[in-house]
């Protein structure tokens, strides 16, 4: 089994059981034609995420990582009128591509977008007194994912569902030789959930095409 194998079954459950969907094809070519990596979640990813935000009934979502807003616009959709997702990003431009993605997929007034480092922008919400967020996914800078957990615990609730991606890298999880900041970012997501009382949690390992990876699950107590 391979990434050719697990692609093609990403694209048969795609064409199985979603409509086609010029808009998000579109937001993917712009992602590239600006030059944005290719690391959004895939299409079955963000249908999950989708789903969750509507088998919770999430009205209001955090996301921490927009890249060209692929996931946050499949979470856009899940959402009840009036519902909205926060999103942050680090980096203009990828903010840029993102904002004009959100007009094209007609979602730009349940989203709002806030551009700079994430740790800034969550202590700015914190101030504000956002939330309490009801979904909250954090898909950033890998290293900073215990401080993404612990502000996601800060601006939580009961029942706040977190899901944290990309925290299976390849197996690379489980070497506990520390040489790679990602896969010690995703170890330490493991020892937050796991530590931290408040939090019940599971992960689920996945492929498809964007590999071999996977994401956590918690729920706040
Ligand atoms: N959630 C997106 C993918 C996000 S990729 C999707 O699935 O479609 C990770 C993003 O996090 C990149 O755009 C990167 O610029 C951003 N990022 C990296 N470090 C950050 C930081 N310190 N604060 C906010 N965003 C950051
Ligand atoms: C990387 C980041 C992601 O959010 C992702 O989904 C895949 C890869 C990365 O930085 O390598
Ligand atoms: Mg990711």
């Amino acid at each position: 089994m391979s990434t050719k194998t697990w692609t093609a079954v990403d694209n048969y459950i795609v064409s199985s059981l979603f409509e086609a969907d010029p808009v998000l094809d579109a937001v993917l070519a712009a992602n590239r034609d600006q030059g944005l990596p290719a690391i959004d979640v895939s299409a079955a990813q963000g249908k999950l995420l989708s789903l969750l935000v509507r088998i919770g009934g999430a009205k209001n979502v955090l996301e921490i990582g927009t890249l060209g807003g692929y996931s946050t616009i499949w979470m856009a959709r899940g959402l009840p009128d009036g519902g909205k997702v926060v999103t942050l990003e680090l980096d203009p431009h990828h903010a840029d591509v993102a904002r004009a993605n959100f007009e094209q997929a007609g979602v730009s007034d349940k989203v709002e977008l806030r551009v700079g480092p994430a740790l800034q922008s969550l202590e700015t919400l914190a101030g504000e007194n956002a939330g309490p967020f009801d979904l909250i996914f954090i898909d950033a800078d890998k290293p900073n994912n215990p401080n993404y957990l612990a502000w996601a615990m800060r601006l939580a609730g009961p029942g706040t569902v977190i899901v944290c991606d990309n925290v299976i890298r390849d197996g690379a999880v489980i070497n506990e030789d520390g040489r790679d900041a990602n896969v010690e970012g995703a170890r330490a997501a493991f020892s937050f959930i796991g530590d931290d009382k408040r939090l019940d949690g599971t992960a689920i390992q996945t492929v498809g095409a964007k590999g071999y990876d996977g994401f956590a699950i918690a729920v706040v107590d």
